[in-house]
């Protein structure tokens, strides 16, 4: 049975555009696969422990007779969530722009996912995996704008998942989602349609083929 793990981060569940993007990679997705799985972990809803982080490494230099319960208990989700990754045959992480950087709950994830020895530096166990990043900004970054170069977070997860796990990574953003809420940007009322719009299409596009060989 082929298993797609998604990821949300946002801590919106109403209105939410890229819960709302990656629902129609998923769905693009499930439509793919007549016998599918899908692993849902939402990060804003049910938060991962900040401490566990610390926790774990620690756990990693003290003896195994030694170590205290909490330390035993952080490890134990290290290695949960680097086998939900692992055992998952793609990834759909949606990901919002929180203050021009990576959302605090989406960081704990991925520092707790390296912590654990099967993905730590180095590590090939998730090379070609196929995964899709939804972003959505309220802004706008790209090249040309006033702002480019202020989204700290793409380029982040990008380094993660594409670089540094050697994932196959394909991106998705859709930007300017606070134009149609923000008086000062009703002026790009119309790109931020068009950008809605091509993010569906390239979600639907990309969750089709995730996973299926070209
Ligand atoms: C606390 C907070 C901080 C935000 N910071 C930024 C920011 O720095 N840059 C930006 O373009 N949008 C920012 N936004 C707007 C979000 O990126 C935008 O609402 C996006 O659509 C959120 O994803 P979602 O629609 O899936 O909830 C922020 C939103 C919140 C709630």
């Amino acid at each position: 049975m082929a298993s797609l793990l998604r990821v949300d981060a946002s801590i919106r569940t109403e209105g939410s555009v890229s819960r709302a993007v990656a629902d129609s990679a998923v769905e693009a997705w499930r439509a793919a696969h007549s016998d599918a799985e899908v692993v849902h972990r939402d990060l804003a809803a049910s938060p991962l422990p900040a401490e566990a982080w610390a926790r774990a490494l620690t756990a990693g230099t003290t003896l195994e007779e030694s170590r205290t319960p909490e330390q035993r208990d952080a490890l134990e989700l290290v290695a949960t969530l680097a086998s939900e990754l692992l055992g998952a045959d793609a990834l759909v992480l949606a990901s919002p722009l929180y203050n021009f950087g990576v959302s605090q709950h989406t960081k704990v994830w991925i520092d707790l996912l390296v912590a654990d020895p099967r993905l730590g530096p180095g590590s090939t166990a998730l090379q070609d995996k196929p995964a899709l990043l939804v972003v959505a900004q309220g802004g706008g970054y790209r090249e040309g704008t006033p702002r480019h170069g202020w989204d700290h977070s793409t380029s982040y997860l990008e380094r993660i998942f594409g670089d540094s796990f050697g994932m196959d990574l394909r991106t998705v953003v859709a930007d300017l989602t606070h134009a149609g809420a923000n008086p000062a940007m009703a002026h790009l009322a119309e790109a931020a349609e068009r950008s809605l719009s091509a993010a569906h299409e390239d979600a639907t596009r990309h969750g089709r083929s995730l996973g299926i060989a070209a």
